[in-house]
């Protein structure tokens, strides 16, 4: 396997590749000013929305509100996978990518990863001596072939089997730890998460171990077992038998989204190599941005059951903010009873094939929803479906797919386009709303009331120069508050480079657990000031209120505690918070 690509070389590499010369290589653009404009490549669309910012590094549609690094627009655009927008990147600056060796330290999750691997092969191992599992998995249909292609294993009975082996000392018991392979129970005692159980390991796009399902060969609950969250396994973004799918094809037409691990096995067995699992949760729009960079076309497959057409319901809302041209979405029911393991197995492959083929699309299944919601003979049931419809529909992005299906919507209900429209854009909304529904929806969900960390965090990120400029208050160090710590690396990072572009100081920091994965969907907020304004001062003083602030929270803490007596440190620390904020807002250091 290779190793991991080094941060600095990513870092260099996205410093200096020319964001407006990969985009304009690939659709037309044209200057504006500073920027460049463009109709955006990712929803339909006459006029020019997206833009790109050669000085941010940045690219963004006030459209479908798409926005990223010169690397994130390589994987939207050229549905590539992030190491693989780093190479092509490197080779359209025609460098080679280099990569760390093996276990090269620099980054934490190395290790996890290896033991992972390693726990894997042991599976594996314990199957071929396990004729009891072995024999369960030729009950539920599976050969020696699929076994292998999804390495499925088996963990034996018993609480030590990777505790004996991975476990003997500290270190090596806090890496089981961190992987989730491992518990501690309340007495402080670890012991295997997984035993006497049908080992299903998840892949992660470079075919890395990231996590495990386990089941059982019995009918004890639970049925799976899932790994954790950890540093490396993320149940919101993974989807099972994706690794696989895309080695198994070359060209991914048609992706398969089903509800369970053995679901994606049964249909591999029987040739359909397209399948694949989110592991026991609600699709994501993480999952719906990986399914569609690795396929246009996308049929959910859920149980004809009440669960299931929820969860297809649910499906539905998370894909119409990625439906844009080009895009196939269709949902197959099955019968109440079935999945898509028990139906192949029943019907075999070529008519389950046909099941696939004959599937709803999206724009049905949703219309048939709203329909049977209403009762259309009525004025106030054309109303009602239009109130139903006006969420959903502008969820979707502006474009040729969002034109359609309103046309559609107004045929079904017997309405004039024109007369839907109306019903469809709210009486009481400002003439702009609608372009900007889902942009303002997604910052509010994902960053929260802008306070003044977050304000200092834009800032910084923004004009990394300042950081430099900047004085740190006494004091600010020591302060614990969401984003904080963040705020302080990103301070840091910018001192020591200020000259780094903001995509660049984003993107370094997006791993940051402290938030960091909310940086580049700052880059997309204009500072709230103007071109003469002084950022530093800003800055400082925004540094300074936070600090004030802390210190007033505290001070209110300890008076509010002083009626039920303080400890003599508390005290002392009440004397000095009041002479403190009774001084300047801040001391020079
Ligand atoms: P089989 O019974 O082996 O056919 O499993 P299945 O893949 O058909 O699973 P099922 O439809 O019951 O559940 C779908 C998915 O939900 C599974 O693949 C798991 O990811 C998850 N799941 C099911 N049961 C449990 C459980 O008891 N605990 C957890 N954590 N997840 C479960
Ligand atoms: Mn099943």
């Amino acid at each position: 396997m290779p190793g991991r690509i080094p941060q600095d070389f990513i870092n260099d590499l996205i410093d200096r590749s020319d964001i407006v010369e990969v985009i304009s290589s690939r659709i037309q653009i044209k200057k504006a000013g500073r920027e460049y404009k463009a109709c955006c490549p990712f929803h339909g669309e006459k006029t020019a929305s997206f833009t790109v910012s050669p000085e941010k590094g940045f690219y963004h549609c006030f459209g479908c509100g798409a926005h990223g690094t010169v690397v994130g627009f390589l994987m939207e655009h050229d549905r590539l996978e992030f190491v693989e927008a780093i190479e092509e990147l490197a080779a359209l600056n025609g460098v080679d990518v280099p990569r760390e060796e093996g276990k090269a330290p620099g980054t934490p999750t190395t290790p996890l990863f290896d033991l992972l691997e390693k726990a894997a092969n042991l599976y594996c191992e314990q199957l071929r001596d396990n004729p009891a599992a072995i024999e369960y998995l030729k009950s539920r249909g599976l050969d020696g072939n699929t076994t292998n292609h999804f390495r499925i294993g088996f963990a034996p009975a018993g609480w030590d089997f990777l505790l004996k082996r991975f476990g003997s000392d500290e270190a090596g018991r806090d890496r089981l730890l961190k992987t989730g392979l491992v518990l501690r129970n309340e007495e402080g005692r670890v012991y295997d998460r997984f035993r006497d159980r049908i080992m299903f390991p998840i892949r992660d796009s470079r075919g890395r171990t990231v996590g495990f399902g386990g089941r059982v060969m019995d009918n004890t609950e639970p049925k799976y077992l899932n790994s954790p969250e950890t540093p490396v396994f993320h149940k919101g973004r993974e989807l099972y038998g994706l690794f696989e799918a895309r080695r198994a094809n070359r060209n991914l037409d048609r992706l398969l989204v089903v509800e369970g691990y053995m679901d994606v096995v049964a249909l591999a067995r029987h040739g359909i190599t397209t399948a694949v699992a989110t592991l026991g949760t609600a699709t994501t729009p993480d999952h719906l941005q990986r399914l569609f960079r690795a396929s246009n076309e996308i049929v959910f497959c859920f149980d004809g059951d009440r669960a299931g057409s929820e969860a297809a319901w649910r499906a539905l809302q998370v894909t119409l903010p990625e439906l844009r041209e080009g895009r196939q979405v269709r949902f197959l029911f099955l019968a109440d009873g079935q999945d898509p393991d028990s139906m192949v197995n029943e019907i075999g492959p070529e008519a389950f094939l046909r099941l696939v083929e004959d599937s709803q699309p999206l724009s049905d299944y949703l219309l048939e929803h709203l329909k049977a919601e209403t009762d259309l003979a009525s004025i106030d049931g054309q109303a009602r479906l239009a109130e139903l419809a006006r969420p959903l529909v502008n969820r979707i992005p502006e474009g040729v797919y969002r034109e359609l299906l309103l046309e559609r919507l107004a045929a079904e209900v017997g309405l004039s386009a024109e007369r839907l429209a109306r019903l469809l854009s709210d009486p009481g909304a400002a003439p702009a709303e609608r372009p900007q529904t889902r942009i303002r929806a997604s910052q509010r969900v994902s960053y929260g009331r802008p306070g003044p960390v977050r304000q200092a965090i834009t800032l910084a990120l923004h004009q990394p120069a300042t950081a430099s400029v900047i004085r740190v208050p006494e004091g600010f160090d020591e302060l614990d508050q969401p984003g904080l710590q963040l705020l302080r690396d990103l301070l840091a990072t910018a001192e020591d480079n200020p000259d780094i572009k903001p995509a660049r100081l984003a993107e370094q920091l997006s791993e940051h657990p402290d938030g960091g994965s909310h940086l580049t969907k700052l880059l997309t907020q204009e500072l709230p000031l103007d071109e003469e304004s002084d950022w530093a001062a800003q800055l400082q003083d925004t540094l300074d209120s936070i600090l004030h602030d802390d210190l007033e929270r505290r001070f209110a803490e300890l008076t509010d505690k002083a009626n039920h007596g303080l400890t003599d440190a508390e005290k002392a620390e009440f004397r000095e918070l009041q002479a403190q904020i009774a001084g300047p807002r801040s001391k020079a250091s």
